[in-house]
């Protein structure tokens, strides 16, 4: 995939996007010098060694060794593909993203066909759904208005075994996409059908608003399944998708809270009312996955159940997921409705004012985990305490290491008596590393130092001298050099993107990363001082070699002059490091 965008399109998109920017919209940033810096989010921490540089374009944790560029970043965070993330970035500078060949070059293995059936699926759904008295006379008992019904592209499934067969399945491949996709089932003697048949149809949009997958309910009570989604498929994960992530994204710029809901209709009934703030697992648990998701999408996330016994089981489940989640500055609510009633039913009664003000009262995650521990305990007993102790401890240490972890640990010491005395998680305190030059090469140490500042380069004469040295990552150093010098102006995410498809891409990026915090002049000087103990290494190699050789005796005469040349220049001390 990666192929199809060209190279200078990378350059000149790298060169437009600035890292901090990127960075700051999704993780808080704190300036630290010429640096930026945040508490990682990628592993657990309580003090930053999460760096960003401007002017490297280049992130860096010291803690988890993750770093890279700006698209980098995004595939880690966003958990994009590389040409999603390259289309994501170059869509908030307004650039397009051209592709070498066109699309028909694509190779097969390309989601995009997928994607686009999926599409053409929703849209032929859409367009039956005005056509079917039954589903229109449907959407009005329910109350969906117009509006909504093109919101969330709600459409109609019809009866018959091949509607969707006939209409997007009239090639080979594209059967063979239908199948992909998980839109048509296959019978015991091998033959498609259709799999959603006279269904009220649900699209899942993934986070970028493209169809993944759907969910189809019936009219009547009496069929079952009720709702009936989507197989997994390459594009569709029950565990990570959210119903209407997309919807929310699109209608709010930044948002404090997201409430999640636990059906289709819930969801739709609640931005129907004016809170455009609901997303919905899909007939799953909520599992940890989804909890990030939903984190990344507000730092308040309310979890809405029923009050049943199986609302309450699930939310159970749900706080359980939520733990490992709860860094500083994100906090869980847990929010339980009358028996009887659903988010849909709710609304449609009380109103949108009524509603909120159920979410503004939700309980908090720790009363609500208190609560539920000790409601079966006998809290005046020491027994009793000693219970709630042993319950609570281990989920407290679930908890990643920070004040709400610790408030936590003081509220049960007080609620039971207890010390808390928690297993400390390992992930939390490994031990913070810093690459220090001493630990590499000379030649690893120069590209290293060159990749922190490409425009050094211009300041290296040519022929370069250090290229007589005979030692791994030497032509390497040449080649990057020649290309700094080759485009002025270039940044290290840039010189660094040029070897994507290389196999030395990984090393660059850890190279690149231990001098992705340092003094500017500081780095230059080592790295001109690394240059000439090449030279002088170079030097005393060819020496040695000419040396050993005159001792057999076979020496020419212009090798003879040589050796009296090196003999006579005046060498450095041998470097330890190298
Ligand atoms: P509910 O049965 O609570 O339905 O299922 P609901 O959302 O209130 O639906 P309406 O109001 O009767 O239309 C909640 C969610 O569980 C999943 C669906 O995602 C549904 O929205 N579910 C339910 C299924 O996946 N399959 C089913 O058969 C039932
Ligand atoms: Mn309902």
């Amino acid at each position: 995939m990666r192929g199809l965008i060209p190279d200078s399109f990378i350059d000149e998109l790298l060169a437009r996007v600035d890292i901090v920017d990127v960075i700051e919209r999704r993780v808080p940033l704190k300036k630290a010098g010429r640096e930026w810096t945040a508490c990682c989010p990628f592993h657990n921490e309580r003090s930053p060694s999460f760096y960003v540089s401007p002017a490297k374009q280049f992130f860096h944790c010291f803690g988890c060794g993750v770093h890279g560029s700006a698209i980098k970043f995004l595939m880690d965070y966003d958990r994009l593909e590389f040409p999603d993330a390259v289309e994501e970035l170059a869509q908030t500078v307004g650039l397009t993203v051209p592709r070498e060949g066109g699309r028909e070059a694509a190779p097969r293995e390309d989601k995009t066909d997928l994607y686009a059936l999926l599409d053409a699926a929703a849209g032929w759904y859409e367009g039956e759904l005005p056509r079917s008295g039954d589903a229109q006379a449907y959407c009005k008992k329910r109350g969906l208005d117009a509006e909504t019904i093109r919101r969330f592209r709600l459409g109609w499934a019809p009866a018959g075994y091949d509607g969707v067969i006939k209409a997007l399945g009239n090639t080979p491949r594209r059967m063979e996409l239908l199948n992909e996709a998980g839109m048509v089932a296959s019978s015991e003697r091998g033959s498609k059908y259709d799999r959603f048949r006279e269904r009220l149809m649900f699209p899942i949009l993934d986070r970028r608003g493209r169809v993944i997958a759907f969910g189809g309910r019936v009219l009547s009570s009496e069929q079952s399944p009720k709702y009936l989604n989507s197989p997994e498929t390459p594009l569709f994960h029950k565990g990570r998708e959210l119903f209407a992530l997309w919807q929310v994204k699109q209608a709010n710029q930044s948002l404090a809270r997201i409430v999640v809901v636990e059906g289709y209709m819930d969801v739709i009934a609640l931005h129907q009312a004016g809170l455009p703030i609901a997303v919905a697992t899909l007939g799953t648990a909520t599992t940890p996955e989804h909890t990030e998701v939903l984190f990344r999408a507000a730092p308040d996330v309310v979890f809405c159940f029923d009050g049943d016994r199986a609302g309450r089981a699930a939310a159970w489940k749900a706080l359980e997921s939520a733990l490992p989640r709860l860094r500083d500055g994100r906090q869980a609510y847990f929010l339980f409705l009358p028996d009887g009633e659903d988010p849909d039913s709710l609304v449609r009664k009380e109103g949108k004012d009524g509603f909120e003000k159920r979410i503004r009262e939700a309980m908090p995650l720790s009363d609500y985990f208190f609560n539920e521990l000790s409601h079966d305990v006998d809290m005046a007993s020491l027994d009793g305490r000693a219970r709630l102790a042993e319950r609570a401890r281990p989920l407290i240490g679930k908890l990643p290491d920070g004040a709400f972890r610790d408030l936590m640990a003081q509220e049960l010491e007080k609620r039971s008596g207890a010390r808390a005395m928690l297993q400390a998680d390992p992930a939390a305190h490994r031990a913070v590393q810093r690459p220090t030059a001493v630990q590499r090469s000379l030649v690893r140490s120069a590209i290293s130092l060159l990749l922190a500042q490409p425009g050094l380069a211009d300041q290296v004469e040519k022929p370069y001298r250090f290229l007589r040295l005979d030692k791994p990552g030497v032509e390497l150093l040449a080649e990057l050099l020649d290309l700094a010098r080759a485009r002025p102006g270039i940044n290290p995410a840039m010189l660094v993107e040029h070897f994507a498809e290389r196999p030395e891409y990984p090393s660059l990026q850890k190279l690149m990363a231990a001098t992705v915090v340092g003094e500017a002049e500081a780095q230059a000087a080592e790295f001109f001082d690394a240059l000439q103990r090449m030279e002088d290494q170079a030097v005393t190699q060819r020496r040695d070699a000419l040396t050993a050789k005159s001792r057999e005796g076979a020496l020419d005469s212009a090798e003879k002059a040589e050796l009296r040349e090196l003999l006579a220049a005046r060498v450095r001390p041998p470097v330890a490091s190298a």
